[in-house]
């Protein structure tokens, strides 16, 4: 029997394409070896170039979870403020992150499916002296944009002195956004919209930031210390902790994908790919958490229709039967709705396959609309993009 095989649609780890599974697959080698010191030394340089990062790039072994705790214990210090702004479920990972370092946190919540406007970060930052505030670029517990470029603006107008950590786990190389906005630790991982396999921690540090952290001498950090990793990330061939060789190798094709295609062409693509399949689901009765003004390139929740009566776990079990795999909702959401992402090397070919899915999940499940409904959207989307 021929199988086929599962679209990946949860919102990272995202599609991994042949090229980058290919760099996995290759026989490991020292990591003294010359040819991978160059490639992982061309690696940092690409990085820290196309972010337009005036500091360093950081490539470790760990996920997005790490990249946070990087920049919170290297940017700041035991009784220090910090200031998080977090619209969902992970920015307000950063609350007990933070608190567990021994900083004094105050958060700045939004109701979940909205995010808070530069404004009300400006007005918490003026009651008090933070060193550093979290922003989570894009919440994937709800598929919420922050309207990061302008908190980058107030910040740099009004609260110059305040540190700028930016969680790009969900966003980044998806999303528009430069460390010379005004960004001090911007940070991601290997598995979502870089759309390479799990296992690599990413993070751009400001000159500023290098120099706070320089301020701090000895911090009780040690694997992720910046001061250990420095001399690394320039001389590759310097030792501190042991490079995930072949996740370098995959991430270095994932960056030469992300450079043939542009970065600017990739957020466009983003931005297209997320309008037209929004359209499409909404021709089928969903409806996205986000407003439309906030609603993220890189994934959506897709609420049942009110009164539907849709089993949540049935619909996603006949959905990954049909052949998507899908993220069940977090926090006010679970039980609602489903999440897909959209983010990374995805064509129009998942596109379509992800929408014939949903529609014969929602057949078996009786509902309405009949099937070809979003299909009829999606296609008059794509050609009419001609992309
Ligand atoms: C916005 C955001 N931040 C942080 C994380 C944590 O990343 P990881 O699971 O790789 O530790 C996630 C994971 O999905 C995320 O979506």
């Amino acid at each position: 029997m021929i199988k086929t095989p599962k679209l990946l649609m949860i919102p990272g780890p995202t599609p991994v394409v042949r090229s980058i599974l290919d760099q996995m697959a290759r026989e490991t080698v020292a990591f003294g070896d010359a040819n991978f010191i160059s490639d992982f030394k061309g690696l940092v340089a690409d990085l820290k170039a196309l972010w337009r990062c005036d500091g360093e790039a950081f490539v470790v072994a760990g996920t997005g979870t790490l990249a946070m705790e990087m920049a919170v214990a290297n940017l700041t210090q035991r009784g220090e403020n910090i200031l998080v702004c977090s619209h969902g479920f992970f920015g307000d990972r950063f609350i007990d992150m933070c608190a567990r370092k021994g900083l004094g946190v105050d958060a700045l919540k939004s109701s979940w499916g909205t995010v808070y406007t530069p404004d009300q970060v400006d007005a918490e930052l003026s009651k008090k002296k933070y060193a550093a505030v979290t922003v989570t670029h894009v919440d994937t517990s709800t598929g919420v944009l922050a309207p990061l470029k302008g908190v980058c603006d107030t910040l740099r107008k009004k609260h110059p002195d305040t540190l700028l950590i930016v969680d790009g786990v969900a966003a980044t190389g998806g999303v528009e956004c430069w460390m010379d906005w005004g960004i001090d630790a911007l940070l991601t991982c290997s598995q979502k919209a870089f759309g390479v396999a799990p296992g690599l921690a990413m993070l751009w540090a400001s000159a500023r930031a290098l120099e706070k952290r320089k301020s701090l001498g000895a911090i009780p950090e040690s694997y992720f210390d910046f001061e250990r990793w420095l001399p690394v990330m320039r001389d590759p061939s310097k030792y501190w902790g042991t490079p995930a060789i072949n996740m370098i190798w995959a991430l270095k094709e994932g960056l030469r994908l992300i450079q043939e295609e542009g970065l600017e062409e990739r957020y466009a693509r983003h931005i297209r790919q997320a309008r037209i399949f929004v359209a499409a689901m909404e021709a089928l009765g969903f409806k996205t958490a986000a407003t439309q003004e906030r609603r993220a390139p890189t994934l959506s929740i897709f609420l049942y229709p009110e009164g539907a009566g849709v089993d949540d776990v049935a619909f996603r079990v006949k959905l990954a039967d049909e052949g998507v795999q899908s993220a069940g909702c977090l926090g006010e959401f679970a039980g609602k709705g489903f999440r897909l992402g959209h983010m990374g090397n995805i064509d129009k070919h998942v596109l379509v396959g992800a929408v014939a899915a949903v529609e014969r999940a929602c057949a078996a499940l009786g509902l309405e609309p009949k099937p070809g409904k979003g299909l009829t959207v999606l296609q008059a989307g794509l050609m009419a993009e001609g992309k």
